[in-house]
This record gives structure tokens, C-alpha cells and sequence, in this order.
């Protein structure tokens, strides 16, 4: 029993300069654990709520001083004293305390927190690494990273409708290796676009955003870097694109302004049938909107085969929503976003779920980060294969690579690397 000592709360910023919770455990061990949670910016309509004070007086309403108090007030008082290592019923406690089916009270933001932080407490106080502590001995494969080097939709001002544009290194034998070949890539991509004079100015998730207008011509950019730092596109490197769809979607439409194109559900299914075959792309993340079941549907039956269909604000890491979409064969991968359900245990079972039930997992940033590089150390711990953390620029975004090199020098030989 390592019991919990001190819990403490406090405003700190995120990567795109707006507040975000930080919580710090002590435990009578005398480790201090701290853990901070991201922000996203398209956002789905079903993830759990990220309470924000709307006091427009300070940080344009964005503070979460609501969040740090019922840290203090309400989840402190009842945490004190309790084992650091009972995750489950730590968790447990966080949702009876706020009592809610969304986190709309305590806010998943200050119940996430916690949870991490607390995870990382016991891990520190066992004396494991944190992927070990969550994981087990079972966890020694490093995921495939999913690099987003060029950044469209709500993550950039530019003309691209499609948010994320990402490489897939799957034909490295190492998580460094990978890294090292996206690292690559993501520099030949630099100077390409210097050469062709469009800005490198980078988006949210730290990829360029140049003005492209056109799908074609950016894919067609990221091919040819591929090639210049020396890769075989497809056997080597292949492509992924999260869409985002849901920011595109009003009136039953699909509206690509960058695309000068409105498309109903079938054309945007048929748009994707066309990317996907005239590109190395393997992997869709929210092709059509977090309402468009049948959308979601028919790309399943028409691309499910020969390319991943990953749910992110369609399933938004929720067990219940997960299981709707298994039963009806909507998508075949899930993305992971610890803030979108608000605990651990809760996260861990959603993982757990979708591999049950054949679905692959991607764990996730958010566009807006911090430097805590839990879902770094949650990708190993539960074989997920595949991470997504952007860039490999930026500190928010290396923070979780330079985290997964760490861990795979510790595995050393025991070390897998995920396929694809
Ligand atoms: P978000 O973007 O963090 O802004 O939601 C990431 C994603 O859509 O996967
Ligand atoms: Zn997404």
C-alpha cells in the first residue's frame, strides 16, 4: 500500500498558448508524479467535456480555474489516503464523485489529470517504467509512427480541407529507424517547398502548412520527398490521412472550399476510392462525419479490405460507441484519445475492447499539447503498433518520440516493432 499523500492542481499552458490542467500526487513515498492533459481543436460532439471557466475576463474564457478548484475541493479530500496503485478504483471514485455520463461536472480535463498522474505515482512508487507498470510484461512493441507532415483543416490557415497528411515508415526494423527515416522525409519536404517557394510556416501539430489548394498537389509534394530522402513509397513509406470529416460536414454535404467541391456522402466515398488509388495511402482516420454512419458504412465495405478505417470522432475512445460500430461493421480501427473518455481505466478499456473485437488501435495527441508524454508509454503498454504525435518537430511533438526512443533502449532486445 503506498498511500497518497498531497494532490495538487494548477493552471499551466498548452501548445497553442491556451490554459490546461496540471496535477501533481505525492505519496508517502515522497515521489511527486506530475501529469498535464492536451486540448483538441476538432473536437467531436460526443467526446467527454473539458470544463473551461467562459470567464471572458481572463485567457478569452479559455482559463480552468473550475477544473483546478474541484481538483482541490472535490477530488482531493476523498483521494487522500487512498493506494496509488488501485488505478481502478481510483477511477471509479473520479466517476462517482462527478456523477455524469460526459464529465460535464468534475470536467475530464481535472478527472484526466488525476488519473495519469496517479498512473505515473504507482509506477514511480513500484519502481517500474510506466509502460511496464500499465502493461505488464507483455508490453515490449514499439508502434509504427504515423509522422503528420503537412497540416490542413482547423489545424492550419491554409486551403487544404484534409487535416492531416502523414507518413507510415512501416518498412523500418526499429522505432528509431522509423523515426529516423520520417525525420527524412519530413527535412527533403522542407526544402522542396523552400525551392518551389511556398512558405514552411508549420501548422498546430508542427507539419508545414503551405497554401496548397489542391489534395493532389500536396500528396503529390510529400511523394516526391519521400523519394528524395531515398525511400521506396509504399514498401518503405506509405501515406495516411485523418480527413476530419466532421468539420467538412453541414447539410448532409461534404464542403471542400480548398477542393472548390461539395460532394454528398457516396461522392465522398468515391473522392477517397480515387485518392486511395492513385496514392501508397493505407490508413483513413474520420473519412466522413461523426454522423454519417452509413457513409462510414459503405467506405468500410468498399476500402475496409485494403485500407485502415479509423473512428476518431465517431467512436471518441467510447467503449459503448465502439461496440455500436463493431456490431455495425463501421470502421475497422479506433483512435485513442485519453482525454476524449477522461480516465485511464476507462481508456484501457476501450483498447482492450477494440482488440477484442478485431479493431486496430492508433493511440493520439491532440492538436493542442503539453509535454507530458503519457500516451507514449500507453502505446507500448498495450501493443497498440501504431501512435500518431505529429511532426517530428517541435518539442510538444518530440516529447512522445524521444519517449519511445527511451523505451525502446530499455527493452533493448526484448523490443518488437509494430507491423503494419
Ligand atoms: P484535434 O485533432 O486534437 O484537434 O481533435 C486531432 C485529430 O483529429 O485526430
Ligand atoms: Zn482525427
Amino acid at each position: 500500500m503506498t498511500a497518497i499523500v498531497n494532490l495538487n492542481a494548477r493552471e499551466i499552458l498548452d501548445s497553442r498558448g491556451n490554459p490546461t490542467v496540471e496535477v501533481a500526487v505525492t505519496t508517502q513515498s515522497h515521489f511527486t508524479a506530475t501529469a498535464s492533459v492536451p486540448s483538441g481543436a476538432s473536437t467531436g460532439s460526443f467526446e467527454a467535456c473539458e470544463l473551461r471557466d467562459n470567464d471572458k475576463s481572463r485567457f478569452c474564457g479559455k482559463g480552468v480555474l473550475k477544473a483546478v478548484q474541484n481538483i482541490k475541493t472535490k477530488i482531493a479530500p476523498q483521494l487522500l489516503g487512498m493506494d496509488v496503485c488501485e488505478q481502478e478504483a481510483i477511477d471509479a471514485l473520479l466517476l462517482s464523485l462527478d456523477g455524469t455520463e460526459n464529465k460535464s461536472n468534475l470536467g475530464a480535463n481535472a478527472t484526466l489529470a488525476v488519473s495519469i498522474a496517479c498512473a505515473r505515482a504507482a509506477a514511480q512508487a513500484t519502481g517500474l517504467s510506466l509502460y511496464r507498470y500499465l502493461g505488464g510484461s507483455s508490453a515490449k512493441v514499439l508502434p509504427v509512427p504515423f509522422l503528420n507532415i503537412m497540416n490542413g483543416g482547423q489545424h492550419a490557415d491554409n486551403g487544404l480541407d484534409i487535416q492531416e497528411f502523414m507518413i507510415v515508415p512501416h518498412g523500418a526494423k526499429s522505432f528509431k529507424e522509423a523515426l529516423q527515416m520520417g525525420v527524412e522525409v519530413y527535412h527533403a519536404l522542407k526544402k522542396q517547398l523552400t525551392t518551389s517557394r511556398y512558405r514552411t510556416a508549420v501548422g498546430d501539430e508542427g507539419g508545414f502548412a503551405p497554401d496548397l489548394s489542391n489534395h493532389k498537389e500536396c500528396l503529390d509534394l510529400i511523394l516526391a520527398a519521400v523519394e528524395v530522402a531515398g525511400y521506396k513509397p509504399r514498401t518503405e513509406i506509405s501515406l495516411a490521412l485523418d480527413v476530419a470529416a466532421t468539420e467538412l460536414y453541414s447539410e448532409s454535404k461534404y464542403h471542400l472550399k480548398g477542393e472548390k467541391r461539395t460532394l454528398s456522402s457516396d461522392e465522398m466515398v468515391s473522392y477517397l476510392g480515387e485518392l486511395v488509388n492513385q496514392y501508397p495511402i493505407i490508413s483513413i482516420e474520420d473519412g466522413l462525419s461523426e454522423n454519417d454512419w452509413q457513409g462510414f458504412k459503405k467506405l468500410t465495405k468498399e476500402l475496409g479490405e485494403k485500407v485502415q478505417i479509423i473512428g476518431d470522432d465517431l467512436f471518441v475512445t467510447n467503449t459503448k460507441r465502439l461496440i455500436q460500430g463493431v456490431q455495425k461493421k463501421v470502421a475497422n480501427s479506433i483512435l485513442i484519445k485519453p482525454n476524449q473518455i477522461g480516465t485511464v481505466s476507462e481508456t484501457i478499456k476501450c483498447i482492450l475492447q477494440a482488440h477484442r473485437s478485431g479493431y486496430k488501435t492508433m493511440i493520439s495527441h491532440r492538436s493542442g499539447e503539453t509535454e507530458d508524454t503519457f500516451i507514449a508509454d500507453l502505446a507500448v503498454a498495450f501493443s497498440s503498433g501504431q501512435i500518431k504525435t505529429g511532426a517530428p518537430a517541435r518539442t510538444d511533438r518530440a516529447a512522445k518520440y524521444n519517449q519511445l526512443l527511451r523505451i525502446e533502449e530499455e527493452l533493448g532486445k526484448l523490443a518488437c516493432f509494430g507491423s503494419f
